[in-house]
């Protein structure tokens, strides 16, 4: 009996006590909740970043609102804030050194924040969050080249890329990024994920690429790559084996066949039509070094071209001599 009361006693003081922690005091945050340092502002319409934020706050979460413009000043005097949350909305532009004043961040989420038509702007606001080690940026419009401007956030910890257009990855892109166990690249269009994104080993632990059109051929080196990386390496994702789709764990590469270009042999010894001195020759070459094979391409030019041949002088040994008996004469002549 002492026990049920006490349950009671529990139920019914829980709802109280976290109704209490809901409210925010500050009047700018009346429609948000307030957890400790942490605040929730979620699908309440607003069309900006709320004003007078407390400086303790740790988290701000802002989803599922209509903000459409983040000032360089909105969210000045935030040291303490680490995690950041804008997803969906409909945000168009990034003020320059909007994320300045955010010493302490090491969350962000832009995600599904769809009016993002200006991917780049985003990402330079980013580029300066050098301590950031979880990134969400799902959806947000960005491409190949925009990609490029990550390059410097070396701690990040958890990426997430997923549906976005990026259908290459420039080499060494995650060079240096000693702290990446989380990448995700669902939905992005890459045809080929290569070892050359990555330094040669890694403390990755999740990769994440489902939803591309990956040709398991074209990733030889991802394949060498991987036995080397930690054993408890989870990539989840399939590829494209000619007209099947293969769990990428399972892929073996050793039935892989790659089209080989024909090469011309170097040109036969030409026939020559004089024994010595110019003449004109034949000379061919043939397109084996190395045969086709796998529709690879065939070689273009001639089989056989008429040429020039110079061989040896052909000797004329009476004008020589009468050249050399001129000469002695013409060198005689004025000292006698
Ligand atoms: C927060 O603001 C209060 C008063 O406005 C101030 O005393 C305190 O130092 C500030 N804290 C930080 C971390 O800036
Ligand atoms: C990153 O963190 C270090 C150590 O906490 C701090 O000194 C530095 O100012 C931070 N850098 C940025 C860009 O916030
Ligand atoms: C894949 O990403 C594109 C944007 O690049 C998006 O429009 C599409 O809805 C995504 N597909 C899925 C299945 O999520
Ligand atoms: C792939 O499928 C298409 C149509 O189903 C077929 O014509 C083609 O020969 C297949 N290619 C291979 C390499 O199996
Ligand atoms: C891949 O296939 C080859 C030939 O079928 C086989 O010898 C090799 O053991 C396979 N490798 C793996 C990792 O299954
Ligand atoms: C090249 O020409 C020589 C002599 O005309 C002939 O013996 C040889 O078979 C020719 N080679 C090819 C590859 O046609
Ligand atoms: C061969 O020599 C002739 C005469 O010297 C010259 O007109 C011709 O251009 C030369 N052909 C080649 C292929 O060098």
């Amino acid at each position: 009996m002492a026990n049920i009361g006490i349950l009671i006693a529990m139920v019914s003081f829980l709802p109280t006590a976290y109704g209490q922690s809901q409210r925010c005091t500050v009047p700018e945050l009346s429609q948000c909740v307030c957890i400790k340092t942490e605040v929730y502002c979620e699908d309440i319409g607003l069309t900006e970043v709320p004003r007078n934020i407390p400086n303790t706050t740790t988290a701000l979460v802002l989803d599922g609102n209509a903000i459409t413009k983040i000032e360089s000043a909105s969210f000045f005097g935030l040291p303490s804030l680490e995690k950041l949350s804008l997803r969906d909305n409909k945000i168009s532009s990034i003020e320059t050194g909007a994320f300045d004043w955010l010493w302490s961040l090491t969350a962000l989420f832009v995600d599904h924040s769809t009016e993002i038509d200006v991917p780049t702007e985003v990402l330079t606001a980013i580029t300066t969050l050098t301590n950031l080690t979880r990134l969400d940026l799902t959806n947000c419009r960005i491409s190949s080249e925009d990609l490029n401007l990550l390059s410097g956030l070396k701690s990040l910890q958890h990426l997430t890329l997923d549906n976005n257009d990026i259908s290459y990855i420039k080499p060494g892109l995650f060079n240096g990024f000693l702290s990446l166990y989380h990448l995700s690249l669902r939905n992005t269009s890459l045809t080929a994920v290569s070892a050359n994104i990555f330094d040669a080993t890694t403390i990755l632990k999740v990769l994440i690429i489902f939803d591309n059109p990956l040709m398991c051929c074209t990733m030889t080196d991802y394949f060498e790559w991987l036995p080397n990386q930690l054993p408890y390496l989870v990539v989840a994702g399939t590829c494209h084996d000619f007209n099947r789709t293969t769990d990428i764990r399972i892929f073996n590469t050793s039935h892989c066949t790659f089209p080989v270009d024909d090469q011309w042999s170097s040109w036969s010894t030409p026939t020559c039509s004089v024994t010595c001195g110019i003449g004109t020759g034949l000379r061919n070459r043939s397109c084996d070094s190395p045969p086709p094979s796998d529709n690879g391409k065939e070689c273009i030019g001639s089989y056989t071209e008429a040429i020039n041949c110079s061989l040896i002088a052909c000797p004329e040994p009476y004008r020589r001599r009468g050249k050399y008996y001129n000469f002695c004469l013409f060198f005689l002549l004025p000292s006698s």
